[in-house]
């Protein structure tokens, strides 16, 4: 099988391409390798890809729409899986429009490809952040998202909106997964783990928002790069029970779409992620304890039964195992 991974220089893209080199797959990869974060971590997760026969890279903004009509039809995927985008909510408050050219624009560009090229099946990256002003948990897909607080949400949710039109129109079997708070190895610079390891070990004060009352739920990313091969071999076909009477948000009757939550389902005190981290670090945290920040949330927990029940999903890594292995990797890889 031959996969489009878009975002492959990225956190969660990388570890998805690998496990798909690994068991044999094709993989070509779009990507810009953008600045928003040290572009070394991102070359550096590339490298690891090279060394694959079945790997192809390639350089390209999303939002070029010629160049990834190109890309499609010189490549012909049999499946894609769009992990590419601008990610962040915080950083959506400062630079709005990298989140409609990468997120809405490449979004579209993505459709296109699949539409004229027969791509048959596409697998999405969407957010946990749509559920945003929803406090009904644990978070189900089946629930409402009309809420969203930030632009990076309401660029996810169109996503969702996007991908259900073309599904219904071009027949292309779409899945969007609203993934939960992603942590481990090779992560994201402008995530809060990340950014604590650094400063504990810099001997800095880590920032605690919402002075410490957030609940996340964390979810290890070898539970996701499962659960996102797992949906990618599950092609989304139409809910025959749906009714346009009472539509259900979460599957569609006139499209093969299905939208679901990938989280742990345990969400934890960020006070008591920090103390894991603590404990890996063997040093205790200076903590700045500060308000809210705009445009987030204070508690998140997925509700993952669909995807327990489709493809048999089971995340099983704890914060205690899945913290202690983004510690090791972070001091493997800066030498600290
Ligand atoms: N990590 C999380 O906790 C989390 C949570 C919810 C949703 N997501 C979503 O999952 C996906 C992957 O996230 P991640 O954590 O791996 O992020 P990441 O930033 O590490 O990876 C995204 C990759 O996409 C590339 N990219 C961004 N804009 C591009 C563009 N316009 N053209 C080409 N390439 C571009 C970047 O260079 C980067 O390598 C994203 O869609 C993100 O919004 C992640």
């Amino acid at each position: 099988m031959k996969f489009l991974v878009t975002g492959h220089a990225g956190f969660i893209g990388s570890h998805v391409a690998i496990q798909l080199l690994e068991r044999g797959d094709e993989v070509v990869g779009l990507d810009n390798l953008n600045p928003y974060y040290d572009v070394r971590l991102k070359q550096a997760r590339l490298d690891r890809l090279t060394s694959y026969a079945g790997f192809t890279h390639c350089q390209l903004d999303l939002e070029d729409n010629e160049g990834v009509a190109e890309l499609f039809r010189a490549h012909k995927p049999d499946k894609a899986i769009h992990l590419a985008a601008q990610a962040g909510v915080r950083y959506s408050l400062e630079n709005p429009r990298s989140y409609i050219d990468s997120n809405v624009i490449g979004f579209l560009n993505i459709l296109e490809g699949c539409r004229h090229n027969g791509v048959k099946h596409l697998v999405y990256a969407s957010s946990s952040s749509v559920y945003g002003a929803n406090e009904n948990a644990p978070f189900s897909v089946h629930h409402n998202v009309d809420h969203p607080l930030s632009l990076y949400a309401a660029s996810k949710k169109s996503n969702e909106m996007m991908a259900h039109t073309y599904s219904h129109l071009f027949r292309i079997p779409v899945t969007g997964l609203r993934f939960f708070t992603v942590y481990g190895p090779w992560g994201r610079p402008d995530m809060a783990l990340f950014l604590f390891t650094k400063a504990i070990l810099e001997g800095r004060p880590i920032d605690v928002f919402n002075r410490g009352e957030m609940q996340r739920d964390f979810t290890f990313v070898d539970d996701i790069v499962d659960g996102v091969i797992a949906c990618a071999d599950n092609v989304a076909q139409v809910n025959e029970d749906w009714s346009g009477a009472a539509p259900d948000p979460g599957t569609s009757g006139v499209a093969p779409y299905k939208v679901y939550n990938i989280g742990n389902s345990q969400p934890v005190q960020l006070m008591k992620y920090i103390e894991v981290l603590e404990q890996c670090l063997g040093k205790t945290a200076e903590k700045n304890m500060l308000p809210m920040q705009p445009g987030d949330v204070p508690a998140t927990w997925a509700d993952v039964s669909d995807l327990k029940n489709d493809v048999g999903y089971q995340p099983s890594t704890t914060v205690e195992t899945g913290v202690a292995r983004f510690v090791e990797w972070y001091r493997d890889f800066y030498k600290l």
